[in-house]
């Protein structure tokens, strides 16, 4: 039986000023799916992930997040965003970047609770860097820095969590090691992941999202070789919307 819709898009448009960057995007993902979303580049897939978040809004259209407006999920949200450009000289370490995940929950004064505090290291655990947690951020390899973001996401236990190209710039070692943290997350929350790296990410998914200004729904089976091979050309988007076999 299908878990009930953790996010639900109803004819949502968008745009930064006058070109629409999504158009009357209709979407609904279920509780606990694994979700690949791909796309070239400009399509539109950060700017989804933001609406989602409700750092920006839709000019028409619903979207529902849990049931709510993304405002109010924004708790349960937890969100890897495409790069984090780092002052490699900022004295930070770790443990703190990952505190920072807490933030939206600390006290007024910015204080962490002892739970929030065993919260951090718990996460820097499960993404398997725990015993680096003093070391400066700066010092890190572009996969243990993806893991760290990983791992801020993570510390308020969100219900759904939002990667935008965790893989894009690591080596395939830390690839891998980002897979499988995604892997031991998996059914226990909705995770949606932007992605170009398909070949890895397919036997992985139960739905696939193209962002492409439109935005369509594939189940894995649906995903042919051209999509693998980053051809996101509208024929075969309209030979998919018209149910004919790819
Ligand atoms: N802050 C912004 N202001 C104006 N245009 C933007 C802004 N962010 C993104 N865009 C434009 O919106 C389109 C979609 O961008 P984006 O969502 O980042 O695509 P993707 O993540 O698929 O590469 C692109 O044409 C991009 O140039
Ligand atoms: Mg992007």
């Amino acid at each position: 039986m299908k878990q009930p819709s953790a996010i639900s898009l109803e004819n949502v448009s968008f745009s930064y000023d006058k070109a629409i960057v999504l158009e009357e995007v209709n979407l609904i993902l279920h509780e606990g799916d694994f979700v690949a979303i791909f796309g070239p580049n400009g399509g539109g897939k950060t700017t989804l992930l933001k609406l989602l978040t409700g750092f920006l809004k839709p000019q028409t259209g619903q979207i529902s997040v849990l049931g709510h407006t993304p405002e109010k999920a924004r708790t349960h949200i937890g969100y890897v965003p495409q790069t984090t450009r780092l002052d490699k000289q900022f004295p930070i370490t770790v443990e703190e970047i990952v505190q920072m995940g807490c933030l939206s929950k600390a006290s007024f004064w910015g204080t962490l609770s002892k739970e929030q505090k065993k919260d951090s290291l718990q996460a820097l655990e499960k993404v398997g860097l725990l015993e680096i947690k003093d070391q400066a951020f700066g010092t890190l390899s572009g996969g243990q820095a993806q893991r760290v973001l990983i791992a801020r996401a993570l510390v308020s236990h969100p219900k759904i969590l939002l990667l935008d190209e965790p893989t894009a710039s690591v080596d395939p070692q830390a690839e891998e090691e980002i897979l499988s943290i995604l892997d031991s997350l998996k059914g226990k929350m909705t995770i949606l992941m932007v992605t170009h790296d398909l070949q890895t990410i397919l036997h992985r998914t139960e739905s696939l999202v193209c962002v492409h200004r439109h935005v369509h729904l594939f189940s894995p089976s649906q995903v042919c070789e051209h999509f693998g091979l980053g051809l996101y050309h509208s024929p075969l988007i309209k030979k998919t919307l018209s149910k004919d076999p790819l």
